[in-house]
């Protein structure tokens, strides 16, 4: 199969038809920070993270579902494409709680590493967040969904790969939100306690529920990917 020249941060590389510009910067080591998107899913550009500037495009393109075609010209890290990425995460921070120190999920969660590597400071945003309980009475996956950010890994997770349906998006706007049937808590046969979800999860949104870390102590809380 023939290859497709592009330009990649001035670098002459190629690759394959079909190829996203988000696998061909992996292919030639370029990071590109992502969230919604998980190699073991569809790609669904929702976030916006992993934009980058492609020449002739009005707007900013997001690499994970865009594919290459021939003689494109891309800057996956130009100033436009790095301040558009730190406001994505600067909004998100202002829904997050404060509780990074003390969360569980700390040094492995997604959304912090990218604020971190992004070198986010104080906010810039008005703080609005959310004050969700903790869902802790399934006997399968505890959800705290304030440290939700919408990424949706866990909806398409367990239906692309564990092939059910627990989870669906519903409200609109700032009151969207991952829900179980008509906003229930997750406790139903349904849910086959294959850990998909949690796996797949970039923040400390859902983890294993208190009672099975209890069973199983010194086991992690997450799953990881
Ligand atoms: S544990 Fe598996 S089946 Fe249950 S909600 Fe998560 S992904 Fe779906
Ligand atoms: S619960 Fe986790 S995986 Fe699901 S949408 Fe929220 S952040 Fe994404
Ligand atoms: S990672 Fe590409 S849009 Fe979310």
């Amino acid at each position: 199969m023939s290859k497709i020249p592009v330009t990649i941060n001035d670098s002459q590389v190629s690759g394959r038809e079909g190829t996203t510009i988000l696998e061909l910067a992996l292919e030639n080591g370029i990071d590109i920070p992502t969230l919604c998107h998980h190699q073991r899913l569809a790609p669904i550009g929702a976030c916006r993270i992993c934009v980058v500037e492609v020449e002739g495009s009005r707007t900013l393109v997001a690499s994970c579902h865009t594919p290459i075609t021939p003689g494109m010209v891309i800057h996956t890290h130009s100033p436009k494409v790095i301040e558009t990425r730190k406001a994505i995460v600067e909004l998100l921070l202002a829904s997050h709680p404060d509780s990074c120190l003390v969360c569980d999920k700390a040094n492995v969660c997604e959304l912090r590493k990218i604020a971190a590597d992004l070198e986010i400071g104080l906010p810039r945003f008005r703080l609005r967040k959310h004050y969700y309980p903790i869902e802790d009475v399934s006997p399968y996956v505890a959800r705290d969904l304030s440290k939700c950010i919408l990424c949706r890994r866990c909806v398409r997770g367990c239906n692309e790969i564990a092939k059910q349906n627990v989870f669906a998006i519903a409200y609109r706007g700032f009151d969207s939100k991952v829900v179980v049937d008509f906003d229930q808590p997750i406790d139903k046969e349904v849910c086959r306690d294959c850990d998909v979800c949690i796996s797949l999860c970039p923040t400390g949104a859902l983890s294993k529920p208190s009672r099975v870390r209890e069973e199983k102590k010194g086991k992690p809380l997450f799953i990881s990917t």
